[in-house]
């Protein structure tokens, strides 16, 4: 076959301007040491059952009358995977993973997480609208991922 070339060098450049990218983005991300972003809690992913508040994951009120929220993801469940939260209260959500990366979402919330071991990561959010939400996790973890899925009850009390 025959290739033109000028078309063989364009095709070389682009393939060469790849790999460069490529490499930038490496050498960049090792050497700024990037990790998740800033400000964000650390925990021992294998400590996590024995590390407060996660050893007693679900709902704590605060006196100010907001509240938190503490989840486990693990394969394939949501501790708690029921949850009841009071109309009109804000909630934020602390959600850390004790093996692999999973999803955090809540549709028709703009809760929408990524769970990483290692990591805490938080999201708030007021439930004005009573009703069942459904929590799922959105990031493909294993042969159970689409049975790894929770439940928020919004009541009003
Ligand atoms: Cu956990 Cu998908």
């Amino acid at each position: 076959m025959h290739i033109h070339r000028y078309e063989r060098a364009w095709m070389i450049f682009g393939v060469a301007m790849l790999v460069v990218f490529l490499v930038l983005l490496a050498v960049a991300a090792i050497s700024n040491d990037v990790v998740p972003p800033s400000g964000m809690q650390q925990i021992d992913p294998r400590a996590v059952a024995r590390t407060p508040p996660f050893d007693k994951p679900g709902l704590r009120r605060l006196p100010d009358g907001s509240y938190e929220a503490y989840y486990v993801a693990r394969v394939f469940s949501f501790d708690p995977s029921v949850l009841t939260i009071p109309v009109g209260a804000k909630v934020t959500f602390y959600v850390t993973s004790t093996d692999v990366v999973h999803g955090f979402f809540i549709p028709g919330t703009d809760i929408n997480m990524m769970v990483i071991p290692g990591w805490v990561n938080t999201e708030t959010h007021v439930f004005r609208r009573p009703g069942e939400y459904l929590l799922i996790c959105h990031e493909y973890c294993g042969i159970g991922h689409q049975n790894m899925f929770g439940k928020i009850e919004v009541a009003k009390v």
